[in-house]
């Protein structure tokens, strides 16, 4: 009888669910999303309320102990198990105490490329309760201060390989006493101190977790840098919970504890750090770790390797399909792509060239509170909406004036809802459950990404500057970046910053930066507006030595417009939008026009270089 029971209801159910299957194609992907959602919630809660706090650290030497045999990190052709790391880490954490006099609670600057000891400074200065703030490598001089100065750090610790862009800034911060270590075992330069011979000689055993007793989970973990949607680089807060979320997303994606993850991309930003490092940490992963992204070594690695996952950005994506093709370019274990920003047709092409890897699109800012995963592998989609996620997370896409550059007011002063299918910036509301951290000493920045009484007087809301879209069926789309800042090969470029070097040339009198649409390429590319002193012609060089000299290669303005006038808005706000419409074609703007040839300098724009841009023989 009660077998009869069974059997009906089980019966019962198996043609509910296959209705709702009928009903919904993404049923069973949604229903294993929620699944891993609510797993999620639950382990959340209880780290919340685990005494002592339970940290991503904790997480690691947990694994260290359990799995302590087990590969962690493998980099050129040494590779490193969990326990060694965590041996490596003790090394690194005692030498920093003894040399540094580190306390709990200070922050040490890490300017380091991608390799192991990046991993186990990090992992040091957890155990000493400090918190790490993430370099960006690719930034010398001021921005290098300016990044610096941020989060009030006491102390440096640098790659071997950036003695040189160190030593550039080396005055200002011994003159703020600050303390500069670098990764190797002599250095002869004043000021400087080296560091790997203290780590030899330092001691591998455990250090006390009452070291870092302080820890809570609102505690800052990291400050990794964004440009965010307006102005220079600012160092966001990522608080445990942050980090938490963050290392989660893997799980999101399907990443067993098996698998085998290859990161390519910089540690110093969120993608590689969080999702990829703190995320393999948290599924106790081997990692692949690799000094920067090679095309031709790609493949390779992920079969010496074994690799099952790798991340990615979508101008990666396209540089794989663009190398020429091989025989054994499905010759590989890779099952997973995790990442962000793939175009439609490079996602369709990277299938049909590499084999059946599913791709999972995430989007998310650094220092946003909301993002979307694209479980199901809808192409050209960077998220799917689920019920749970917008009762967590309550987010909408609100009507965007691009010309005026601010939301669309209704007659009462409030913002007004897209509909469905209709391009509208995110917002998502500020609370409890979602909160937004900021940037560290940066009010009027913080300030300034918080939108106020847009549907009643008195609601708090997060702008993340971006324009998406959402269609019936609840996929998310991106649409366009707006604000002060583009997105140029999976970095952000702050149009004020390069404004900034840009006005120290002699002959430049106002500047307007902006980004510009490339055929064929993800993001935009810089392009600068100059308006030139009276009287005084175009030196090309010397503004190609400035930009080669201040700003990294992604941020230099590809392309420079000579205007007579430059206009500005009512309230001499520059105008953006017109000019990054009216691009870079020669055969259409009559003002001069320059482009900036690789290791060259800014040449006149003609038509040959538009058409070999505009058909791919020219890559940006
Ligand atoms: C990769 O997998 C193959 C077959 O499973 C195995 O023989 C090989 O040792 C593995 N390589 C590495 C580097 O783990
Ligand atoms: C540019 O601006 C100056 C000062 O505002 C004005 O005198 C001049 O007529 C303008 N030139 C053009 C071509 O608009």
């Amino acid at each position: 009888m009660t077998v009869d029971l069974f059997v009906t209801a089980i019966v019962g159910l198996a043609v509910l669910l296959f209705l709702l299957f009928l009903r919904n194609p993404y049923f069973l992907k949604d229903v294993s999303f929620a699944v891993t959602a609510l797993h999620v919630a639950i382990r959340m809660n209880r780290f919340k309320k685990q005494k002592p706090f339970y940290s991503i650290l904790d997480c690691f030497l947990d694994k260290a102990s359990r799995q302590g045999h087990k590969t962690f990190i493998v980099f050129e052709d040494r590779s490193y198990t969990y326990s060694q790391a965590d041996k490596e880490s003790n090394k690194m954490a005692r030498a920093l105490s003894t040399h540094a006099h580190l306390k709990r609670g200070d922050t040490v600057a890490l300017f380091l490329g991608n390799e192991p000891q990046f991993v186990w400074t990090w992992l040091a200065l957890a155990k000493l309760g400090c918190t790490a703030s993430l370099l960006n490598y690719n930034i010398r001089s001021k921005s290098l201060l300016h990044c610096f100065s941020c989060c009030e750090a006491k102390m440096l610790v640098a790659g071997a390989d950036l003695q040189g862009a160190v030593e550039e800034v080396l005055p200002t911060l011994s003159q703020q006493g600050v303390r500069v270590f670098i990764l190797s075992e002599d250095c002869n330069v004043e000021g400087i101190e080296s560091l790997s011979d203290k780590v030899q000689q330092a001691s591998d055993q455990p250090l006390s977790p009452q070291l870092r007793a302080n820890v809570q989970m609102n505690s800052p973990a990291l400050y990794i840098y964004t440009s965010g949607t307006t102005g220079l680089p600012k160092a966001a807060v990522i608080n445990h919970e942050r980090l938490w979320m963050s290392s989660f997303l893997l799980s999101f994606a399907g990443v067993h504890a098996s698998d085998i993850i290859y990161i390519y991309l910089p540690l110093y930003h969120s993608a590689g750090f969080l999702m990829g490092l703190c995320g393999a940490i948290e599924k106790g992963l081997t990692v692949v770790l690799r000094r920067k992204f090679s095309a031709s070594h790609f493949w390779s690695d992920c079969r010496r390797y074994n690799v099952t996952v790798i991340q990615y950005i979508g101008e990666i994506m396209r540089y794989l399909c663009n190398t020429p093709k091989k025989d054994n370019d499905r010759d590989h274990k890779v099952r997973l792509a995790v990442g962000n920003g793939i175009r439609a047709d490079t996602w369709t092409e990277f299938l049909q060239r590499f084999g059946d890897i599913r791709i999972c699109e995430c989007y998310g800012a650094t220092e946003g509170n909301c993002g979307f995963v694209n479980y199901v592998g809808k192409i050209g989609a960077i998220g799917k909406e689920h019920f749970l996620q917008k009762m967590g997370y309550p987010y909408v896409l609100i009507r965007y004036d691009t010309e005026k550059e601010e939301p669309v007011k209704d007659s009462r002063g409030f913002c007004i809802k897209v509909p469905r299918g209709e391009t509208g910036l995110l917002v998502s509301k500020i609370g409890k459950r979602t909160p937004f951290i900021g940037y560290a000493k940066n009010k009027q920045q913080t300030e300034k990404k918080k939108l106020r009484d847009v549907f009643v007087k008195g609601d708090l809301y997060f702008n993340s500057g971006d324009l998406l879209k959402i269609d019936n069926e609840g996929f998310v789309f991106f649409q366009d970046r707006i604000g002060d800042t583009f997105r140029w090969k999976g970095e952000n470029v702050a149009t004020t910053e390069v404004a900034d070097y840009l006005l120290m040339v002699d002959c430049i009198e106002e500047v307007n930066v902006y980004g510009v649409k490339v055929p064929g390429h993800e993001g935009r590319i810089g392009m600068a507006a100059l308006k030139l002193k009276e009287n005084i012609d175009f030196d090309s060089k010397a503004t190609y030595q400035q930009v080669k000299r201040y700003l990294p290669t992604y941020a230099r303005p590809r392309f420079i417009r000579i205007k007579e006038n430059l206009s500005v808005t009512g309230t001499f706000k520059q105008i953006k939008a017109k000019l990054a419409e009216e691009g870079f074609n020669p055969a259409v703007i009559r003002d001069p026009l320059y482009y900036l040839e690789d290791n060259e300098g800014y040449i006149p724009m003609t038509e040959e270089i538009f058409k070999s841009i505009a058909e791919g023989r020219i890559r940006l």
